[in-house]
């Protein structure tokens, strides 16, 4: 994992210390990767909930609030549980342009044994932003947050 995940690996887990609620971690790890990865215009949560992805913690423009599974790369990269990354939005049909500035897209779902709690999203204004450092690196941050927050 390159020397930014690392870093970045490590400031999730110091955030995650202590006795929180889900909606408290998803908040402030948002707010690290945001500030810590180059080139994002979006990053946050959708949990799950039924057949649907609702909006949860994130930094950047106001997105949308509900997709259903199936739907957009979110729920896609859900129905498909894996992780889907995007190097240019456009060529990708379905896609759900929230802010239209985003070119490229990252979606890491977030796997509890075979159960799926939502997705971590990022995108960037730049094309071919994200790559395998950054499908990696966000697997493992996914990782933690399924085994350490107090999901409900
Ligand atoms: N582009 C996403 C929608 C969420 S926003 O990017 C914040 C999608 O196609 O699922």
């Amino acid at each position: 994992m390159s020397a930014l995940y690392d870093l970045l690996t490590r400031q999730v887990q110091s955030l995650l210390i202590g006795n929180h609620r889900w909606v408290t971690d998803l908040a402030n790890v948002a707010a690290c990767l945001y500030h810590g990865l180059p080139s994002l215009n979006w990053i946050g949560f959708y949990l799950l909930s039924g057949d649907e992805l609702w909006l949860g913690p994130f930094q950047g423009k106001p997105a949308c609030t509900v997709i259903p599974v199936g739907k957009g790369v979110c729920g896609t990269a859900v129905q498909k549980r894996e992780a889907i990354c995007v190097l240019d939005v456009h060529d990708f049909p379905g896609h759900i342009a929230c802010d239209p500035a985003s070119r490229s897209e990252l979606v890491v779902p977030l796997l509890k044994g075979g159960e799926v709690l939502g997705v971590i999203d990022a995108d960037s204004p730049l094309v071919g932003r994200f790559g395998p450092e950054d499908v990696e690196g966000m697997r493992r941050i996914a990782d933690i947050l399924v085994q350490r927050v107090a999901w409900e």
